[in-house]
């Protein structure tokens, strides 16, 4: 049974946001994050593979494209599995709003994108807390393109590069990101993502997410 599917006892609250790069995540909780310590939270900011010990290992193994999907699946699980008890679990042990830029649902969208068993990566991620509130942004891989590669070409892992779809760096893009959002798309029902239009604007998006967390927060009996 995983923790993914069951609802956590900690005092604080975790909040995380998914979506292709340039969906638009970190814009969000920016926002989110100055709105809830100017109302007095004790906030908390976590990023995807970040973790000190790993991130420099995945980066230099990146370097020299020297990872089976397997190996770096496993390498970015290690860098969670890091976070998760250096950072996320003692602040919502301490009460803090924990905001997480990508959270496991990220490994289940890009991993099996790269044609990693489903089951296997759910499994190796079995020990993530469940968030309180997960928001996935939806966005054609087209539109992102447009917002990220509008003065550099895509990035090698960014675009894919590493499954041989197409030796042209844009083109191999439009397929990879498609793939990572049709598995973001089934995990609306299997995990409850809210999804939300990436291409909405900043404010309306934000306005949204804010209602939701304040819904969050008041069933715990905090007002804000
Ligand atoms: N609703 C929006 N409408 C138009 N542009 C937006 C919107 N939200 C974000 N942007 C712009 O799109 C770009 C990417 O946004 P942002 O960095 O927040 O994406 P991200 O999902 O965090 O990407 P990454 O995964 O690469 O970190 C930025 O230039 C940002 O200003
Ligand atoms: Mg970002």
């Amino acid at each position: 049974m995983s923790k993914l599917t069951e609802k956590h006892n900690y005092k604080g609250i975790l909040v995380c946001v998914e979506g292709i790069d340039g969906s638009g995540k970190s814009t969000q909780l920016v926002l989110l994050r100055d709105w809830l310590k100017s109302t007095g939270h004790d906030v908390i900011f976590t990023e995807w593979n970040s973790s000190e010990l790993i991130s420099q290992t995945t980066k230099l193994a990146k370097k020299k494209n020297m990872l089976s999907p397997r190996t770096f699946s496993l390498l970015h699980a290690v860098d969670f599995a890091d976070r998760l008890k250096q950072v996320i679990d003692p602040a919502l042990k301490a009460g803090f709003i924990v905001l997480a830029d990508r959270y496991a649902y990220t490994a289940f969208a890009r991993d099996v994108a790269r044609g990693v068993d489903p089951q296997w990566v759910r499994n190796v991620y079995n020990f993530a807390i469940k968030p309180d509130l997960a928001i996935y942004f939806d966005i054609e891989p087209k539109d992102a393109m447009e917002r990220i590669c509008s003065n550099r070409a895509p990035k090698f892992y960014e675009a894919g590069m590493d499954l041989k779809l197409s030796n042209d760096p844009y083109e191999s893009y439009l397929i990879f990101q498609g793939r990572v959002i049709k598995e973001y798309q089934k995990m609306v029902n299997e995990f409850g993502l809210i999804k939300l239009d990436a291409m909405d604007s900043i404010h309306s998006k934000q306005v949204r997410i804010r209602e939701m967390l304040k819904e969050v927060l008041n069933n715990r009996g905090v007002n804000i």
